[in-house]
């Protein structure tokens, strides 16, 4: 049976990995001491939106805090934020098998090459988490909407499939991955939003001025991607260039026109709501901040998309938080 690793043991890499274990794969979880502490303790709970539980005591676990761990792998997820990629492959790069493959599941544009520069002997290919996972306690994971994992195609790829297939989680394989990306990039907009609400998922995306300004930073996003001549994939009901009219609805509307996209467990939040509370620095710079790098490229003004960015950074340093979606789209018009 493959040996596989998962780098980054938090809401991505238990729960993938968990899922993986419990179904039976041979998986080792690599992380910090504080998450070791609590699977020691509590073990492992996953949990979906539709119903699948499991558990996994502590003696079903491997985890580690040292890289080296990884060392026996034929297959390393990598599972950090996007700001710790580059020291996850520095800690990888002396320890990983030659033919290992490496598939990278983060949300941004730049984690693959930053993966590949550094693990050059290995296949590194990008994946996609289409759903949300969050912690409703310590050592419990939980799915709270739905979508099937993208990753790039490659023959190498094909030993793993039945281990993601026993999972519950098949692999939609893609020769190319980056209109995948681009259209999550798009929907991950919202991160930043849902974080500086400090609301629930769908509480937020229930309230059409939060709609709005996500409508606003997408419609910017989308012009700099058409201008690029950068193809995008649907990962929803609707193609992606629809998303934002479909946003902009009146309340009652949209919960009759796009009811998939209001499918998420009501006490689901974005991780960048985690990161703020737990005092961490966020991902916005590889969301909206990729955003702003197509722009600068484009000599061109992303304004909704840079407010946002401001926003978060400041809320980082202890800024507001509960911002309601008519202060938030009156703030990020203003700079219009
Ligand atoms: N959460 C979601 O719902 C979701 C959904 C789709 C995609 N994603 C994407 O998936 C990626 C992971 O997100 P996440 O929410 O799972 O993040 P997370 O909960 O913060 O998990 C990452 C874990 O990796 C640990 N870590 C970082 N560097 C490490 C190192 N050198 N050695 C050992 N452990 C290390 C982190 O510890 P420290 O925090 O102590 O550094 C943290 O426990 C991101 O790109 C995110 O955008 C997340």
């Amino acid at each position: 049976m493959p040996g596989i690793a998962v780098f980054g043991a938090g809401s991505i890499g238990c729960y993938l990995g968990g899922r993986l274990a419990a179904a039976g794969s041979r998986v080792v979880l690599i992380g910090r001491p504080y998450q070791a502490a609590v699977l020691a303790e509590q073990g492992l709970t996953l949990s979906d939106y539709e119903g699948y539980r499991s558990r996994l005591d502590p003696d079903r676990l491997m985890f580690s805090t040292d890289p080296g761990a990884a060392a026996a792998a034929d297959l390393v997820l990598i599972t950090v934020k996007s700001g710790a990629t580059d020291s996850a492959a520095r800690a990888l790069e002396f320890f990983l098998k030659k033919n290992a493959v490496v598939i990278s599941f983060q949300n941004g544009m730049h984690n693959l090459a930053l993966l590949q520069q550094r693990l050059r002997e290995q296949t590194v290919l990008a994946g996609m988490v289409p759903f949300n996972v969050m912690q409703p306690a310590p050592g419990h994971f939980h799915q709270g909407s739905e979508g099937d994992l993208y990753v790039e195609r490659s023959p190498l790829l094909t030993p793993f499939l039945p281990d993601f297939e026993a999972a519950g989680l098949p692999l939609t394989l893609v020769d190319d991955i980056v209109p995948v990306q681009w259209a999550k990039l798009l929907l991950n907009l919202n991160n930043s939003i849902n974080a500086l609400s400090g609301l629930p998922l769908k509480t937020e995306l229930s309230r059409q001025p939060y709609r709005r300004v996500l409508a606003a930073a997408q419609r910017e996003a989308l012009a700099l991607l058409r201008q690029r001549g950068q193809r995008l994939a649907r990962l929803t009901p609707v193609p992606t260039p629809w998303i934002p009219s479909l946003l902009e609805l009146p309340d009652a509307v949209f919960r009759l026109l796009a009811s998939r996209m209001l499918a998420i467990d009501p006490m689901a939040r974005s991780s960048m709501q985690d990161d703020l509370d737990a005092g961490r620095k966020t991902e916005i710079d590889w969301l909206q901040g990729e955003i702003l790098r197509l722009a600068r490229d484009q000599q061109a003004a992303a304004p909704v998309n840079a407010r946002l960015l401001e926003l978060v950074h400041a809320a980082e340093q202890g800024g507001r938080r509960d911002w309601s979606g008519e202060d938030l789209l009156t703030e990020v018009l203003r700079t219009r």
